[in-house]
């Protein structure tokens, strides 16, 4: 329609345009017709008078000229007839004529015409010689109305200006049916030369001549854009931190990049005189921060520490790692109203057990949404301070910012915007109960690509949004289509850099065992197993130490060669389910220990505090078994960090069916939580396990995580986010080479 009327608006105009100037002309060609054609009249009138009226004036009978003058005026066109005397005196009239017309200029051997206005019209005056051979007997004036002439001219005007309009609709009609032809035919022609790199396997077909260097050229394009052939590519490659610059530059060359998270990767604490670096016990920032630091660019996250603000400069800015900066840390400093609301409240109150469903109740006050809409707000602004073009390409991170990727859009219409979840996507029924949850679909469907750890929480996503929105789904591509906009769901099961920075430096296996053991006060000939999380309660700790009880209870051989180690980061402490859970795993941990220890010996070794990444890779090279009881996790790095830390390829992974982790590890033992029983017997059968079996279950899962690491995750992504790129590159252009041909009736997306 807009095309139609860019076209029929000016092809009216411009006949408008011809109408004004030629009607004029045109008006007064005709006048000029008619007045010749009355002058001819007159002609005749005078020659078939011309006699009788000489031969009457000789015989100066006056009464038969004025009775002659009366039966000749009573044509309708012929207005009067007059005789004028030499003298120029009007000496004969008819009755008709005008009051105000006197006699007009002499005709001298030729007549003399003249146009003289009259009341409301104009009138002609003929005036003719009368007598011959020299006898001057004055004129016969022959008056003509031409008024009719007028009028008859005006509505000729009248017709030509309709007759004009319906010629310009004519032709703006034939011409668009003309163009609609063109099009569709230039369309075909298109997709016929295009359909083979399309439909893959379809016979090559010559395109038309006329489109041949286009249909190239697109073709060449869309090769690059192949999605099996790009992720196979992937497949193949060594991922690491070199591949994934190589990559940023080659497919997203100038793409500035923005990671945007709640949790700081570096948090300054002040300890009396002195300030630590603190590296924060979280999945997120274990993965994360490799790839800012080979991709660079700027990480925005909540500065936290009680010395960060002494830390950075006058913009927020920190470069890190401090060791070897290679990225900047933009600090947004968040007040405890905010940090109340938005982070306690709704994100851990709120978001967290409702995504989570291990039967915590979710918390949800409109006090909270408020401050979780203001800060997702003011994370938007710094990202809008931050970037340096219109089109960066956004990393947005987990649950805390749910909001912010459509805040982001409508401020940076270009950018690309990668939304990751970190934590579990609940069914539709579950969701539903989030008083929030159309403008939180909103919210994240700003985003480029919406990343889950599984498939099976993108399927969840998709169907929140069929249940909750107005949206086009397409379950097919997995893609949610809404305002003008597709957001694409895939699942990327996150992970871990390899090789870990962690290993760099430990001990020998045999060396970190006894160094545990002796640092934790340990028996040295104690099977050990551990477990590291933050005091959470989807973590299942409570859980791990009833499956020791059981273990104990069904296998007293076990009682004083076997330990479990767990290591508990105090986490969210302010809310009262973090305290409970807690203060439930100390009490189920001292039971145990009371029930089966022994002088010198206890069965659970609780230590709640946070320990560094190279600590806990200590740990993990130093025990024969890891649990991960995860009550439900999105993905669980701790048990990656496992499988990366035993390079001696020993080590078993009793792990919760619960975690998405379960679905790429399936060499290690995968266990039930809430069973506490089974979960014992699969601790029994870790312990007994012979030493062969061991390294080939985790030979194979430490292949997997090597190949499947960070960098391929991100990669993944970042490839994803190029083809996505190109694509509406792509699409931009038809749409130019197109547009004179195109009805359009929405705007493209990113
Ligand atoms: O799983 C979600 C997550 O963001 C993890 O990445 C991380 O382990 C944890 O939550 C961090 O929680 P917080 O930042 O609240 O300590």
């Amino acid at each position: 329609m807009r095309m139609a009327l860019r076209f029929i608006v000016p092809l009216l105009l411009v006949l408008a345009g011809i109408a004004w100037a030629t009607t004029p002309i045109l008006s007064d060609l005709i006048q000029r017709w008619f007045r010749a054609d009355v002058e001819l009249r007159a002609q005749l009138v005078f020659d078939s008078i011309n006699d009788t009226v000489a031969r009457e004036v000789k015989e100066s009978d006056g009464p038969r000229i004025d009775l002659l003058f009366q039966r000749i005026t009573r044509d309708e066109r012929l207005l009067a007839l007059g005789l004028c005397a030499p003298n120029g005196r009007l000496t004969h009239r008819s009755p008709s004529w005008p009051k105000t017309l006197g006699c007009p200029p002499r005709a001298l051997r030729v007549p003399a015409f003249t146009v003289a206005a009259r009341g409301d019209g104009t009138v002609l005056t003929a005036a003719f010689p009368l007598g011959e051979d020299g006898n001057d007997l004055g004129d016969l004036v022959i008056v003509h109305d031409l008024s009719f002439s007028e009028r008859r001219g005006a509505t000729l005007e009248r017709y030509l200006t309709v007759f004009l309009a319906l010629l310009g609709v004519l032709i703006a009609g034939v011409t668009v049916a003309v163009a609609l032809v063109m099009r569709r035919n230039w369309v075909q022609a298109v997709r016929k030369g295009l359909a083979p790199v399309v439909a893959g396997d379809a016979p090559e077909r010559t395109p038309e001549p006329a489109i041949a260097g286009l249909v190239a050229e697109m073709r060449e394009m869309l090769r690059d854009l192949d999605v099996p052939r790009g992720i196979s590519e992937a497949i193949r490659v060594d991922w690491n931190p070199d591949t994934l610059q190589n990559l940023l530059k080659s497919e997203l060359p100038g793409a500035e990049v923005i990671v945007v998270s709640n949790r700081e990767p570096y948090i300054h604490n002040r300890e009396g005189d002195t300030i630590h670096v603190q590296r924060p016990a979280s999945g997120l920032v274990t993965a994360l921060e490799p790839i800012t630091r080979a991709c660079g660019g700027t990480w925005i996250a909540h500065g936290s520490g009680s010395a960060d603000a002494e830390t950075v400069d006058r913009q927020d800015h920190i470069q890190v790692p401090p060791e070897a900066p290679a990225y900047t840390l933009r600090r947004v400093w968040l007040s405890d109203e905010e940090q109340e609301g938005y982070y306690y409240g709704l994100a851990n109150e709120g978001l967290w057990p409702l995504c989570h469903i291990v039967f915590v109740r979710p918390t949800f006050r409109a006090s909270d949404w408020e401050q979780y809409v203001a800060v997702n707000r003011k994370f938007a602004e710094a990202v809008v301070a931050e970037a340096k073009s219109p089109n960066p390409l956004v990393l947005v991170q987990d649950y805390h910012f749910a909001l912010l990727p459509q805040m982001v859009r409508e401020r940076l219409p270009g950018a690309t915007i990668i939304t990751f979840w970190h934590i579990p996507w609940p069914n539709p029924e579950v969701f539903g109960i989030c008083p929030w949850r159309e403008e939180i679909l909103q919210g994240l469907l700003g985003s480029t690509i919406l990343g889950f750890h599984t498939q099976f929480h993108c399927l969840n996503f998709l169907d929140s949004v069929d249940r909750f929105l107005e949206c086009r789904i397409d379950r097919e591509q997995s893609t949610a289509r809404t305002g003008g906009r597709t957001t694409l769901v895939r699942p990327y099961p996150i992970s871990i850099e390899w090789p870990p920075s962690a290993l760099v430096g430990q001990p020998s296996v045999p060396e970190c065992r006894a160094k545990v053991r002796r640092d934790y006060e340990l028996d040295p000939n104690v099977l050990l197993a551990v477990g590291v999380e933050r005091f959470d309660y989807t973590k299942g700790i409570a859980d791990r130490f009833r499956a020791v009880e059981n273990l104990l209870e069904h296998h007293p051989e076990w009682i004083g060669r076997f330990t479990l180690l767990q290591i508990a980061a105090p986490t969210r402490s302010s809310l009262p389910a973090y305290r409970q859970t807690q203060a439930e795993a100390e009490a189920v941990a001292t039971g145990v220990n009371q029930r089966f220890g022994r002088p010198g010996w206890w069965p659970i070794a609780l230590v709640a505090r946070h320990h560094e990444p190279e600590q806990v890779f200590t740990l993990f090279r130093a025990a024969d078994l890891c649990l991960v009881s995860s009550l439900h996790d999105g993905m669980n790095l701790v048990a990656k960090e496992f499988v990366a830390a035993r390079d001696d390829d020993d080590g078993v992974l009793v792990l919760s069916s619960f975690a998405g982790v379960s679905r790429e590890l399936l060499e290690a033992l995968i266990v039930n939580p809430y069973d506490s029983s089974a979960m014992g017997e699969a601790m029994h059968r870790a312990l007994l396990m012979p030493r062969e079996q061991r390294r080939d279950r985790m030979h194979l899962m430490r292949a997997l995580v090597a190949e499947h690491n960070i960098y391929f995750w991100a990669g993944r992504m970042l490839l994803e986010a190029a083809r996505l790129r190109k694509r509406q590159r792509i699409q931009d252009q038809i749409v130019q080479v197109t547009a004179p041909f195109t009805w359009r009736r929405g705007g493209g997306s990113r």
